[in-house]
């Protein structure tokens, strides 16, 4: 795919088929997270790749989903859910600042992930306690995010923002609309 058309339809996805991430897939991953970036190349990250169905749904249980939707609605249903994790660990030892660069490794992760056709939602809102321990970490290391991945069973697509509107919702299909602020609205040239 050409790399602007890539990362126009790279978008949040939060249904999904039940259908397993390939191998080779996985691998393309976090070998896009391995290219990433880095502050001093200090290279502070680590990850936790889940896939086995009992660990998804325990990590599963520790995030919740699309917060602008009442009553918990968007998070995927029965049959929906991702098929895959991965758990961005930070290595406070190496660097305590580590924010850039998990966000430069996220960004080539889902754009890796989206050449192959494999969705994804970042998750902030996630139970880090919880999830402390079911990835056994240890002090020096602290969960940045997890990454919810899947083949996608909705579309996403971005409109321009009005009114300073940026609440994704839902078309009459249940796809979702991404409003992003318009470029004139946010770029300033001296
Ligand atoms: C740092 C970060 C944390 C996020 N956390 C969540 C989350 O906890 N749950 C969720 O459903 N989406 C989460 N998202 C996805 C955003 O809601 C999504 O990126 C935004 O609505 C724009 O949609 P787009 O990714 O398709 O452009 C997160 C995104 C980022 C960058």
């Amino acid at each position: 795919m050409e790399i602007m058309e890539l990362l126009k339809s790279r978008r949040t996805y939060r249904r999904f088929e039940q259908k397993p991430v390939e191998d080779n897939i996985v691998n393309d991953i976090l070998t896009a997270a391995r290219y990433a970036s880095s502050a001093a190349n200090r290279q502070p990250l680590s990850y936790i790749v889940v896939r086995s169905p009992e660990i998804v749904k325990q990590v599963f249980d520790c995030t919740r989903w699309a917060g602008y939707f009442p009553n918990d609605s968007g998070r995927p249903k029965s049959g929906e859910e991702p098929v895959m994790f991965i758990g961005i660990v930070e290595n406070l030892s190496i660097n305590r600042n580590a924010d850039t660069d998990a966000g430069l490794a996220i960004s080539n992760m889902t754009l890796a992930a989206w050449s192959h056709g494999v969705g994804s939602c970042i998750i902030g809102a996630c139970d880090r306690t919880k999830l402390f321990g079911l990835f056994h970490l240890t002090e020096d290391q602290k969960l940045h995010t997890v990454v919810a991945f899947g083949y996608p069973a909705h579309t996403s697509r971005i409109e321009d923002a009005e009114n300073n509107e940026i609440r994704y919702h839902l078309d009459p299909n249940g796809n979702y609309v991404v409003p992003k602020r318009r470029t004139e609205d946010v770029v300033c040239f001296l």
